[in-house]
């Protein structure tokens, strides 16, 4: 008998290549964190923060989103809510993450540059020895900020710059394109770091040709607004550029209006080298698992769909190329196994 599909989907390995660790923040530890740093949060209860969370475009999530960091003051919180994102990723069978962190988010309210950053790189290490998981870290630039202020986080990352992957740049897309942010994507290439943008989450398929032509990006975060543009979508094919799509967050920010209308399965059958997220599972309902769920119930994804997902987030992935084969074996195997029967 096959398994059903949220067993199968639990147990086909995959990597999540879209996930803002801030944005995994749930409503307990919040309450605990701020306990134990003595900081007054403005709920009484974990039903009254998460009735709060309905909202109705991006910047509606930003401003909760950017309040509820707060609470995180001491590497000790930055390690335990990266672990307990780890725990949640392991078991929905995630064996890899790429994952942001927004430093200006943290030392535009006093906090030094390494807090964050130690923390968040201590539960990384904690995640690999205690759950196999591995993980890379992208520091992302707060585009509602100036190009200047970028320019100023890059210098205190600099002692860092060895242990993060990429950069990538978010927040409010609308009025802040990523040729803002030209020069310092560019000083970010010369160190070495791998270029992520946010892109035609709710700007224009413009943003997502800036981000190609000005940035020179090695993936796109989201970019369902480039399916708008037939040669732009020909172009991401042709290109191979990986697309991080979050599907629970473009319900949730009403980027689309009902799963159903979700371009996933649309970026496939166009050959879009996409891949399925959670962007910030603990504002938007869901991890991993559950987007990879909820989006095959809307839209009918074939498990063949599913495995493609699954190779598109190792392919996608910073990982090496070694790495990668090693996990989209894996995850063949596992498909093989499951269609005879055997897992
Ligand atoms: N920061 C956290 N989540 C984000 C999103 N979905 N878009 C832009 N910035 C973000
Ligand atoms: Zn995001």
């Amino acid at each position: 008998m096959s398994t059903d599909l949220a067993t199968f989907i639990r147990g086909l390995p995959k990597a999540e290549l879209h996930l803002h660790i801030e944005g995994s923040l749930e409503p307990e530890l919040m309450f605990e964190l701020a306990q134990r740093n003595r900081i007054a949060l403005p709920f009484d209860t974990v039903e009254a923060i998460r009735a709060a969370y309905a909202f109705s475009n991006l910047q509606d999530f930003l401003d909760i989103y950017y309040q509820g960091a707060g609470v995180l003051q001491t590497e000790r919180d930055f390690q335990d809510l990266t672990m307990a994102y780890f725990r949640r990723l392991h078991a929905d069978g995630g064996v890899h993450a790429e994952i942001f962190y927004d430093p200006q988010t943290h030392t535009d309210r006093g906090q030094p540059f390494s807090v964050a950053a130690d923390g968040i790189l201590a539960g990384m290490q904690q995640a690999e020895d205690e759950l196999g998981v591995s993980s890379k870290l992208i520091m992302s630039f707060l585009r509602h900020l100036s190009e200047e202020a970028a320019f100023e986080t890059l210098k205190q990352a600099e002692p860092y710059l060895d242990r993060f992957v990429g950069v990538g740049l978010d927040s409010g897309e609308v009025g802040h394109p990523p040729s803002k942010f030209a020069n310092v994507m560019k000083a970010c290439r010369e160190r070495g770091l791998l270029i992520n943008a946010h892109a035609g989450e709710e700007g224009p398929p413009e943003y997502v040709y800036e981000a190609l032509d000005i940035l020179g990006v090695d993936r796109i975060d989201h970019g369902n607004r480039a399916l708008e543009d037939p040669a732009l979508t020909r172009r991401l094919v042709d290109m191979g550029i990986t697309l991080t799509v979050c599907p629970l967050s473009n319900l949730s920010l009403c980027v689309v209006r009902d799963l159903k209308d979700h371009p996933m399965k649309r970026m496939l059958d166009l050959g879009l080298k996409a891949t399925c997220n959670s962007d910030d599972p603990a504002y938007f309902g869901g991890y991993l698992a559950e987007n990879y769920l909820r989006t095959a119930e809307a839209l009918g994804l074939t498990r063949d769909d599913l495995a493609t997902l699954a190779r598109n987030s190792f392919s996608g992935s910073f990982l090496g190329e070694a790495e990668k084969a090693k996990h989209i074996a894996a995850v063949d195997a596992y498909v093989a196994a499951s269609a005879s029967g055997t897992v």
